[in-house]
Formats: C-alpha cells, sequence, structure tokens
C-alpha cells in the first residue's frame, strides 16, 4: 500500500513535469494503477487514456512523453506500451521499502486511524439462555471477534454486545418444570444439561397433560409481572448459563462489553410501540399489532401478539433504539445467521418508516450453517455438538500430535491449547461468511494443510530461524531477496495492509485467514529454496530481516482472526 502510494506521487510529480500539471489527486493516480497478468509486463501499469481527456493527447503519446519525466529510486525501468505506462520495479529496492516498511510500523503495520472517533456496535455470539454453547454459535462469535479487533484496528471505538436470548414462554416452561421434578443441587451440578432436561421433560408430558402448559404461561406471566420467586429462579438459570458460557468465551478468548440481552428491553419497549403508533405504523391484524411492509415485499412485521405479548423484533426495536441513544454508534452490526435475514430485512425497514435516518448505519453481518462430519445438526433429534466439548477434543488432539511431533516441548499444554482452538477457530474463518461448513477433524488438525496448525506452525519456523540465527549486525543485502521465492513473499506483505481494508469493507475475516495461508506457503517456499543462514552475512541478514517482517505479519493476521501464534510448537 505505501509503496503504491510512492509510485502515486512519482507518476503525480512525472506527470507535473511533463504538462505542468496533473488532472488526477495521487490519490486517484493509486487507485487507477493496476497490475498487469504477466510481470514481464512490469510490475504495475498506468492507463494513460485516464488523462487524454484532460490533455488532450491520445494515450498513446502521453505514455511515451512519460518515459522521460517519471522518475523514483525504486523504479528498475518504465515503459510505454500501447498507451500503457508499464513499471519495472527494481526489485532489491522494492523488497527493502516493503519489509522495512512493515518492520518499522511493527503490530500497527496496515492500521490507519480511519475510524478515530467513532463507535461501532457489534452484535455477537447472542446465545440463549438455559441452552447449551453449540457449534452453531461458533460463527457468530468468531467473525464478531475478528470485525471488532480489525475497527479498533482501524481506530473505531466498539462495542461488543452479547445480546442474549433470555425471554420467551418457554422460560415459564423450564420454571414450571423445576418447580415440579427440580431441585437446586442437581442443577448446580449438572449445570444447563439439567435444565434442559427439565424442559424436554416438561414438552414430553405437556403432550399428555395440556394443563401443564398453562402453568408455564402462568410462570411466565409471574416472570413478567416481576414475582420475586419467579424472577430469582430465571436470573438464577441466568447465572447457570452464563458461568457456562463463560468458560467457553475464556478459552477462545472472547470478552463483550454488554451482556444487555432480550430481557433488558422489557420496559424499553412500550414507548417504541407508542411512538409507531403516533407515527400511524401500526395497524390491528385479528387482534394483533403489525407494521405493513407488503409494498416492499415483505411479509407483516409483527409488534404484538393478539395476547399483548412482544416479539422477536419487538426487542430489537428497542434495543437499535437503545444503542444508538446510549453509544451515538456511526455503524451498528448484527452478526446472525443468514436463517434471520428477512428478519433483519424487516428491522431496518421499520427503523427506515420510523423516519431513522440511521438504519443505513445497521448492517446484518450473515453467515452459512456448520454442519458436523456431513451431518446437520439438530437439537431436535439430539445431534448437536457441544462447543466446550469440540475445542477440548481438538486441544486433545493437538496435544497428541504435538507429543509425536516436537515432544522435548516446554509448555505443551499452552501450545495444545492455542493450537487446539487454532484449528477449528481456523476452519470456521476459512470459507466466505455466506457459504456452509462442514466440519471435519482430520482437515481442521491437517498440519499440511490449508489450516490453523499450518499456519502457526510456519509462525513457529520463522520464530525457530531467528533464534537458531542470533544476531546478525552485517547491513542486508536486499539483491538476496529478488529471486522468485523471496519476492513472492515481499508481494503479500505489500498486499497485507490492502487486505485488511478489504476485509474491513466486506466485514469478511475470511480474506484474512486466507490471506495467512497465502503467506505461509510463500514462506516456506522461500525457506526451501533459499538458505537463509548463508556464509555471506549481508545475504544472511536480508533472508534473516524478510523471515522477521514474514512472522511479523502472520502473527498480526492471525491476531485479527481471534487467534495466538505460538513461537515454538
Ligand atoms: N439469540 C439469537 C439466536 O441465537 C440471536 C440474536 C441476535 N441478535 C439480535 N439482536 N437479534 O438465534
Amino acid at each position: 500500500m505505501d509503496f503504491k502510494c510512492a509510485l502515486a506521487d512519482a507518476l503525480y510529480e512525472g506527470i507535473r513535469g511533463a504538462y505542468g500539471e496533473c488532472a488526477l489527486a495521487p490519490e486517484e493516480l493509486m487507485q487507477a494503477l493496476e497490475v498487469p497478468p504477466d510481470t514481464a509486463m512490469g510490475d504495475y501499469a498506468f492507463p494513460c487514456f485516464k488523462l487524454s481527456k484532460a490533455l488532450r493527447k491520445s494515450p498513446v503519446a502521453i505514455a511515451e512523453s512519460l518515459t522521460e519525466t517519471v522518475k523514483a529510486d525504486f523504479l528498475g525501468k518504465t515503459e510505454a506500451v500501447k498507451g500503457y505506462l508499464n513499471f519495472f520495479v527494481d526489485k532489491a529496492m522494492y523488497a527493502r521499502q516493503v519489509v522495512e516498511g512493515a518492520l518499522a510500523a511493527g503490530d500497527g503495520y496496515g492500521a490507519d486511524n480511519s475510524g478515530a472517533g467513532k463507535t461501532c456496535v457489534l452484535d455477537y455470539s447472542s446465545i440463549n439462555i438455559a441452552k447449551r454453547f453449540h457449534i452453531g454459535h461458533l460463527s457468530t462469535t468468531m467473525i464478531g471477534n475478528s470485525l471488532s479487533r480489525l475497527y479498533r484496528f482501524f481506530g473505531w471505538n466498539t462495542v461488543s454486545v452479547n445480546h442474549l436470548g433470555d425471554w420467551g414462554t418457554q422460560f415459564g416452561k423450564m420454571i414450571a418444570a423445576y418447580k415440579r421434578w427440580g431441585d437446586r443441587e442437581t442443577v448446580m451440578r449438572g449445570g444447563v444439561d439439567e435444565m434442559v432436561k427439565l424442559y424436554v421433560r416438561f414438552n414430553a408430558e405437556a403432550k399428555e397433560n395440556p394443563a401443564l402448559d398453562d402453568e408455564g404461561r402462568a410462570w411466565f406471566k409471574a416472570i413478567e409481572d416481576g414475582n420475586p420467586e419467579a424472577l430469582e429462579i430465571f436470573n438464577w438459570f441466568k447465572s447457570v448459563t452464563l458461568k457456562d458460557a463463560e468458560k467457553v468465551y475464556e478459552l477462545l478468548g472472547v470478552q463483550f462489553d454488554s451482556y444487555a440481552g432480550e430481557s433488558f428491553y422489557n420496559d424499553k419497549m412500550q414507548p417504541i410501540i407508542d411512538e409507531l403508533e403516533a407515527k400511524g405504523l401500526l395497524k390491528e391484524d385479528q387482534g394483533a399489532k403489525i407494521v405493513d411492509l407488503e409494498p416492499y415485499g415483505m411479509p407483516p412485521a409483527l409488534i404484538l401478539r393478539s395476547d399483548g405479548a412482544t416479539l422477536y423484533i419487538t426487542r430489537d426495536l428497542a434495543a437499535a433504539k437503545y444503542r444508538k441513544d446510549t453509544y451515538h454508534f456511526d455503524k451498528s452490526l448484527y452478526v446472525v445467521a443468514y436463517q434471520q435475514d428477512l428478519h433483519f430485512k424487516q428491522l431496518f425497514k421499520v427503523l427506515e418508516l420510523m423516519g431513522y435516518d440511521w438504519y443505513k448505519q445497521c448492517e446484518h453481518v450473515n453467515f452459512g450453517m456448520v454442519s458436523f462430519e456431513g451431518q446437520t445438526l439438530s437439537t431436535r433429534e439430539g445431534r448437536i455438538v457441544y462447543l466446550e466439548d469440540l475445542l477440548n477434543t481438538s486441544i486433545q488432539k493437538a496435544r497428541e500430535i504435538m507429543e509425536e511431533k516436537s515432544p522435548d516441548l516446554d509448555n505443551k499444554d499452552e501450545v495444545a491449547r492455542q493450537v487446539g482452538i487454532g484449528a477449528v477457530v481456523f476452519f470456521i474463518l476459512y470459507n466466505n461468511r455466506r457459504k456452509d461448513i462442514d466440519f471435519w477433524w482430520d482437515r481442521a488438525l491437517n498440519f499440511d494443510g490449508e489450516t490453523g496448525p499450518y499456519v502457526m506452525y510456519t509462525h513457529a519456523r520463522c520464530c525457530s530461524v531467528l533464534r537458531k540465527a542470533g544476531a546478525c549486525d552485517a547491513q542486508p543485502d536486499f539483491a538476496a531477496l529478488t529471486d522468485g521465492g523471496a519476492q513472492d513473499v515481499v508481494r503479500l506483505i505489500e498486499q497485507f495492509p490492502g487486505v485488511l481494508k478489504a476485509a474491513f469493507d466486506k466485514s469478511e475475516p475470511s480474506m484474512i485467514t486466507r490471506f495467512s495461508v497465502d503467506l505461509a506457503q510463500a514462506y516456506n517456499r522461500f525457506y526451501y529454496e533459499s538458505k537463509i543462514l548463508d556464509e555471506d552475512l549481508s545475504v544472511r541478514a536480508a533472508r534473516l530481516t524478510l523471515t522477521r517482517a514474514a512472522s511479523q505479519v502472520i502473527r498480526q493476521a492471525l491476531y485479527l482472526i481471534g487467534l495466538e501464534a505460538p513461537e515454538r510448537m
């Protein structure tokens, strides 16, 4: 990025040198720079027709004249070909500029402050109370975590919200079941599993005995009315669920600023309903209140049921408004599965109809489903994979591999945790987020595949090379980095800032995940092709410098998708 920027500056000066003026600003020139399909045509090309109107000259003539005036120490030569100005970069200078630039910027390489003073609210993970954290919630948790890191990287202030699913008639049923068959000790011991059992039993028995449903409804009303006993049990369920979830969050290294869930909005919905009414948006429909969305090709948004109960979208309307009023966000992201596409379309449309211009700042970051070794997951049929079990299994498997590969490693437990978690998360963040994912153990944990362990291993390899080399004070000779293998690594390092920007713009962490694989593969090719600890100390110094830059960028890429980079493995 910086490099392209320097080239754009040189081009700008060259154009002014030849014509006394330049119709395009340096940033526009940078945008216009292309990468030719074939390196024989140069490393960059500028299509001169972009200037022909302003200069009233043919692209061919412009290209010709610019070969004389565009100069920079990092340019090997420039060539005019069919109206294009082709730049051949001096490879040694290029390597030097990129590698030294990256190292000087350190962990801030690719960062900028474009988000300074701006706030982004990110709604992710958003688990449901009295249900176990299953693999389906991993995508939202890790995409959201990655995006919040990325936003902070670009200078934004972020607010991470876990919009807990802690409202609904099922909680009345659970209390009813608990009062009938449960006891505190068993639930304490069994945690969420025990609550799920109670709920399943309730539903089974209610089929035979419909009176149970009335009991459930009565308890739900009791929660709504603030009955102390009902609230006490309900809040206790909540804290047991959160304690379980906390273990998973800790393994994953994920944190939240707020756990304001659905129940938080209990007293914040009436003003919204009044407002909808006052703005003439509410319609009666068989006793229920709806916002008609027919003109926009959507089913109506159901705001109040005929029994007066509020709905998921009613809470989301209150939540959206609350977040705007409280955090004054410039962006508000909802990282939620694509099954809820319609819900968010409706939500944003209702906000728009209410006259809230900031609906444009809201975005649904959706993602696909996860299946497990070819099987879809279904709570009802008992095919669920619990995240905590999955992560622990992965750590265990990683540990076995470590035991075999590097038996002398000191901190095997720590590394097994980093690699085990890394394998799972990397797999989840590897594909475009809208694609469905089928999780397979052997693919996630393959140390030679396009996986987390592979990338982490490459990082550890860089660290090991640097450790072995020790201090090397020689001046690097960047001509040692002009062959294909080294240049590929340099080029990828140069592209990193652009990849991060694109990942940010598209809310697509997978671009970073894939990039990390590309860089790891390129580095490994370089590692096998070139003797890093060369006898010529200036050559050695150059190769070590490249190694240091590669390891820094891999570590940073992993950090931005939520992972750690062990130094030894
Ligand atoms: N709890 C919901 C679920 O698990 C996701 C909530 C998403 N956030 C929101 N504001 N609607 O499906």
